[in-house]
């Protein structure tokens, strides 16, 4: 990153695109997306959470990137530029929080990716069952403990560093890499006996099983796996050259991002059924069946090895722009210095996500609506806080800050994509009403299927 008044600046386009798509490509893609959409109905879900991204997500990913390269500003800071001596600020705080909160469960469940990557390059696919090794793993207490130390250590290290030129240079390798992977792993997972019935179940909608929750679900999906609604993007936007070209930036990344999860979904349901698991069996989905899958390739452990080192990779490119929301943060606004923030915010972060470790063993016995720890943290985060976040920044774009300044910025005379009249319209009613409609129904539907209304 090169300085501009002091303030670090991405170097080339190419550096910003790879930021936003490594910060959106991650676990969402893999672990999260395949398990809600396995408990959501497979392609039913699919549909939905394709209608959302288009509609909901491809727009808010211009504006976050926007308000953040006009303001120059962490997200709390960015809302307060616009809106001087109003409490509009606060919807940066929900996202500083929400960065806070994400990041506490993400390390644990990259603390999987880390362990299994181990795991493999010792060869775990000589183990039978695979729901056994990961039930072992997740309820044993101090090994996931300490990978969830160990990778917020490799988070703090690199957001201390600011953002090394080493980590996009290591995406720019990886991600490809990951992608090819993934393919390797569609073929295999095609061409297992019995995985049609995986094929129809991701592509053949069941809208019969469509509910409101299945709505919340996908819209809270989409929020989480383009890390929309929490100010990441306002963030890194914050460090973007004022001539860069936000609309087809912002359509790259939707589009990377949404790939690796459909190829992800034809990686995981096909083999779903060939093993006779059950697609809604939760959490665990990506991690029970890939390593089964792993076990039918030539050069098994080999594949394994590396798909999981790479899905941990891609949760660090993910992680560090968590991490950097609530920095960038305390830097602007406490004056600490880098080093200062990132290890203390991290050493917190670490703390936080203690209990959703523990949610598997010692403090089993604490739910709430039916979740464990860990879902309690993903839910209130990705599936209301995310949402929330939003909705609050349509509504501040819509009616303060107005879409027609945010028009302005957003398009520039060598994109593709030209912003118009449809923006507003989405922005000022389209998506904030489609948001609060999904919230609403979709928060009693969970609450009352759980309490039995
Ligand atoms: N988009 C990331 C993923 O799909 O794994 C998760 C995430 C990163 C969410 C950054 C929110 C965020 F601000």
């Amino acid at each position: 990153m090169g300085q501009q008044n002091g303030r670090e600046q991405w170097t080339s386009k190419l550096g910003f695109i790879l930021a936003a798509a490594g910060s959106a490509v991650g676990l969402g893609n893999i672990w999260r997306f395949s398990y809600v959409a396995g408990e959501q109905g497979g392609a039913a879900f699919l549909f939905i959470y394709l209608i959302a991204i288009a509609l909901i997500g491809y727009p808010l990913m211009a504006t976050e990137m926007v308000i953040g390269r006009k303001t120059q500003k962490n997200p709390i800071g960015a809302f307060s530029a616009l809106a001087p001596n109003t409490p509009w600020w606060l919807v940066g705080a929900l996202g500083v929080l929400s960065g806070f909160v994400i990041l506490s469960f993400y390390s644990v469940v990259a603390g999987w990716a880390m362990h299994y990557t181990v795991l493999a390059a010792t060869g775990f696919s000589s183990t039978a069952d695979y729901v056994d090794v990961f039930l072992g793993h997740i309820t044993s207490t101090w090994v996931p403990l300490i990978w969830h130390a160990i990778f917020m250590a490799l988070t703090v290290g690199i957001i201390a560093a600011g953002v090394v030129k080493g980590i996009q240079r290591t995406v720019r390798l990886l991600m490809p890499l990951l992608f090819l992977l993934l393919v390797a792993l569609v073929v295999r997972g095609l061409t297992l006996p019995g995985s049609g019935a995986g094929v129809a179940f991701f592509l053949t909608p069941d809208f019969s099983a469509v509910t409101a929750r299945t709505f919340l679900t996908a819209v809270g999906q989409s929020f989480f796996t383009l890390s929309l609604g929490m100010g990441a993007l306002i963030t890194y936007g914050s460090y973007l050259k004022q001539d860069e070209n936000i609309s087809d930036n912002a359509g790259w990344v939707v589009g990377l991002d949404t790939l690796v999860a459909v190829i992800a979904g034809f990686a995981i349901f096909p083999a779903v059924f060939a093993l006779g698991f059950d697609p809604a069996s939760g959490a665990g989905l990506a991690f029970m069946t890939l390593p089964a899958v792993f076990a039918e390739m030539p050069a098994g452990l080999f594949f394994g090895f590396m798909f999981f080192l790479l899905l941990s990779v891609a949760a660090l490119t993910s992680a560090i722009s968590l991490l950097e929301v609530v920095v960038a943060w305390v830097i602007d606004e406490k004056g600490w210095s880098r080093a200062k923030a990132a290890i203390t915010v991290g050493s917190v972060i670490f703390l936080v996500g203690i209990p959703p470790v523990l949610g598997f063993s010692t403090l089993s016995h604490i739910t709430f609506l039916g979740f464990d720890i860990l879902d309690t943290y993903d839910f209130i985060t990705g599936v209301v806080m995310l949402p929330l976040g939003g909705l609050l920044t349509c509504i501040f774009v819509g009616y303060v800050w107005r879409a027609s300044n945010a028009t302005k910025e957003i398009n520039n005379p060598r994109g593709i994509i030209n912003f118009g009249g449809w923006y507003n319209i989405l922005i000022s009613v389209v998506i904030p009403v489609a948001i609060a409609v999904v919230l609403v129904m979709g928060l009693y539907d969970v609450v009352s299927a759980h309490y039995g209304w």
